[in-house]
């Protein structure tokens, strides 16, 4: 049986330990806490192993909260370990414990693919390069927002090839998740140079991409605005909604008046930390002019992610085909039901 060890308990890593969970063909050794606080109970009223660096055994101890072991550990006990770190953590982890440990690792995408900080040599898209990271030891996954631009920019370029001449995407982030304390600032912020544009060339380089991101005061996902330039006349809008009818991890709505709307159904739903885990093309605001074709979708920002990391694990270490490691992801995410029902409830 495969061991994993999550690296971080925040916002991905909750995620990715309740879903791991749910895999009886993998052992999950535990996960790591550097903070003392609430969270730590919520860990352990769901049955999982703690394991917390060494100076803070004792801090730990003392608030009753019982590790079960040092992060070197559980890294030593398992197979792989999926890094959830906040942003440039994996990079410091991977210096620390797994380069001297000799351990596979995922890092998520807030670390660095290039320069010094750099953790790995790919960055994961499952849409496009699931099986290049086969037997591999060090792999990013994606970002949320880069991963969602993956999702969409590969059937285009699939189906409609060297009719693309340039893609350009307006990024319209959410400033914080919903369980984040910090507080949501009244302001629209730019970012001067966005990793993401580089991070989505990396594993598609042949798109001719440009992005702008813009940070605004929500909380309730990401909306991209990708606007698609063709040579000549674009396609009609029903051959652009068909490239994506049969895609893992999109959903074709209709209805939705706005990101929190979707995120609210999937709440009411009872989806797993109120995640859809996908993207959700905003077809009656998909837009077809002369040479142009425009598609707003929203990108659920914390569970775009966990699916993928789900497929990188298999990629990584078992090595499985993509078909049998997707039909794994629809059956322990729901895909499929999730995408069906929500496709329903906003027709
Ligand atoms: N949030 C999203 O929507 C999202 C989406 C896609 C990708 N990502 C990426 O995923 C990563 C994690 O983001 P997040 O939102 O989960 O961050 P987060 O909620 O701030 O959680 C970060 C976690 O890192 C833990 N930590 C502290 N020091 C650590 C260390 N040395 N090694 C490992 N973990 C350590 C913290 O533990 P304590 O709480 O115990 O101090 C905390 O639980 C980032 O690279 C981010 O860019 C995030």
């Amino acid at each position: 049986m495969t061991r994993v060890f999550i690296n971080g308990y925040g916002n991905i890593g909750r995620r990715l330990a309740s879903a791991i969970l749910g895999d009886k063909e993998i052992q999950l050794l535990g996960i790591a806490k550097y903070t003392a606080d609430k969270k730590t109970q919520e860990a352990l009223q769901n049955g999982l192993d703690i394991y917390v660096p060494k100076e803070k055994m004792e801090e730990f101890t003392e608030k009753s909260y019982r590790p079960i072991g040092i992060i070197e550990q559980a890294v030593e006990g398992c197979d792989i370990v999926i890094d959830a770190a906040k942003e440039g953590g994996g990079f410091l982890n991977k210096r620390k414990i797994y380069n001297p440990m000799n351990k596979p690792a995922i890092f998520q995408g807030g670390e660095h693919r290039h320069g010094k900080y750099s953790v790995a040599d790919m960055i994961h898209n499952s849409r496009v390069n699931y099986e290049k990271a086969s037997g591999r030891t060090y792999v990013i996954q994606g970002s949320c927002n880069v991963s969602g631009m993956g999702r969409i920019i590969q059937p285009m370029i699939e189906t409609f090839g060297e009719e693309i001449t340039r893609f350009d995407v307006a990024l319209i982030r959410r400033w914080a998740d919903l369980e984040d304390s910090k507080q949501v600032k009244d302001s629209i912020e730019w970012d001067v140079n966005p990793h993401h544009q580089d991070d989505v060339k990396d594993f598609i380089p042949t798109a001719n991409l440009y992005v702008d991101a813009y940070k605004v005061p929500s909380r309730m996902m990401h909306l991209h605005q990708m606007s698609i330039r063709f040579k000549t006349k674009a396609p009609n809008k029903d051959s652009i909604i068909e490239t994506f009818r049969k895609e893992f991890g999109i959903a074709i709505l209709n209805s939705a008046s706005g990101t929190a709307q979707v995120r609210k159904k999937a709440m009411e739903m009872g989806f797993s930390h109120g995640d859809t885990n996908m993207v959700h093309i905003h077809q009656e605001v998909v837009r077809v002019e002369e040479d142009t074709v425009k598609i707003p979708y929203s990108d659920d920002q914390t569970g775009m992610v966990i699916p993928e990391n789900y497929l990188l694990l298999q990629s990584m270490l078992k090595k499985l085909s993509k078909q049998d490691a997707l039909a794994k992801a629809d059956r322990l995410f729901q895909m499929s039901h999730k995408k069906k029902t929500l496709e329903e409830e906003f027709n």
